[in-house]
């Protein structure tokens, strides 16, 4: 019999369970999102998150299992996201995932959220170790090398705000809605990405670390000088596809760098592999492949339902750690922070999740 990990994933405002096997297929993958929840508050609301956590997990999971077509006895392991997030949710999804495992048998794997975004590459394209991570997401905007699972080393971090965040923000300056990443890259279709100046934060600067709050100034500076009521309609798709172009090279000028500290540490490592929620946006993947092109490595990409938050990702990032031995006990207790590369200095500023 082929090995069967059920995941779950309950750290943002994703609700999540899938289950894959070790022949990289996944056999269910339900997510519900939250986000007719969270929409009146223009935010992730975290007492929202965990209550609807709790009302929708059993269920969700129940389907993963029937969509799989499993019985909770076919299943080698129970893996849930351990952290980092919110914490509230995180517990739900612990809970639910040690009780499963108890019920059933079964070994609990706790899963860091980051890994499970780092090893989807090796689900959907079997990517091998050592290569180099761009982990772009809401709350994370890192650039690490992977060498092997729970083997990382981080080679740059946002000094500030996460691209993801970025994002958000300059979505709820437009009044485009939340989240803001999907309605800034849908606004910016066809936008004039020239028309508004706007600087690439730590273009050119030594070293791979990021920055994105001058960028969103910037963006709020352009708002501000136009003419007041509402922002007419070409000023915002031509400013949204600035700040996408202008977020999208900053990141690849600070890919660049990493490409080659990468290449000198692993000169035989062959894949940038780029992951997290704003891995979904189309520019920054085209912008990627030319950077990866001309550095000598290959992009991989995974489809974007699965950059975002999902159950597949913590299933395959569970069987990956469980293959290797590697269980939970039941006193496994929720990390809200866990950085992937824990010898790695925190960030140089305050507020960073990195
Ligand atoms: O990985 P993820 O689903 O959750 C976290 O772990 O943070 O990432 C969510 C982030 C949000 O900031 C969202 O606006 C952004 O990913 N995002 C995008 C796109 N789709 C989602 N950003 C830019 N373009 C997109 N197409
Ligand atoms: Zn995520």
């Amino acid at each position: 019999m082929v090995m069967k990990v059920l995941g779950i994933e309950t750290s943002c405002d994703e609700t999540a369970a899938a289950v894959v096997d070790a022949e990289r297929r996944i056999l269910s993958d339900v997510v519900r999102s939250q986000l007719a929840e969270h929409a009146p508050f223009g935010g992730v609301v975290p007492e929202i998150a965990a209550r609807a956590h709790v009302e929708m997990l059993d269920g969700i999971v129940r389907r993963a299992l029937d969509d799989a077509g499993c019985a909770i006895r076919d299943i080698d392991a129970v893996a849930a996201t351990g952290g980092p997030g919110l914490i509230g949710g995180v517990i739900v999804g612990v809970m639910t995932a040690k009780g499963i495992a108890a019920a059933a048998g079964k070994p609990f794997v706790a899963v860091n959220h980051l890994e499970g975004h780092a090893l989807t590459a090796r689900l959907t394209d079997g990517t091998a170790f050592p290569y180099l991570l761009l982990l772009v997401s809401g709350g994370h905007c890192q650039l690490l090398i992977v060498e092997g699972v729970g083997r990382y080393v981080r080679l740059g971090t946002t000094i500030d705000d996460a691209v993801g965040e970025a994002f958000d923000k300059t979505a709820k300056l437009l009044g485009l809605g939340f989240p803001g990443g999907p309605a800034v890259a849908a606004m910016a279709e066809g936008g004039d990405a020239a028309r508004f100046d706007l600087p690439r934060p730590m273009k050119g600067r030594p070293g791979c670390d990021f920055s994105f709050s001058g960028l969103k100034t910037a963006v709020r500076h352009v708002v501000d000088a136009l003419p007041d009521g509402a922002i007419p309609r070409e000023a915002a798709r031509d400013l949204c596809a600035g700040f996408q172009r202008a977020a999208a090279e900053a990141i690849c000028d600070r890919t660049s760098h990493a490409i080659r500290i990468f290449r000198s540490r692993h000169p035989g490592g062959a894949a940038l592999v780029v992951a997290g929620g704003v891995a979904a946006n189309t520019v920054l993947r085209a912008l990627l492949e030319q950077t990866a092109e001309r550095e000598g490595l290959r992009l991989v990409a995974p489809p974007p339902l699965l950059c975002t938050d999902n159950g597949a990702m913590i299933a395959w990032a569970g069987l990956e750690r469980f293959r290797l031995g590697l269980t939970d006990g039941a006193d496994f207790a929720p990390r809200p922070r866990w950085p992937l590369d824990e010898s790695a200095a925190p960030a140089p500023f305050a507020g960073v999740k990195a």
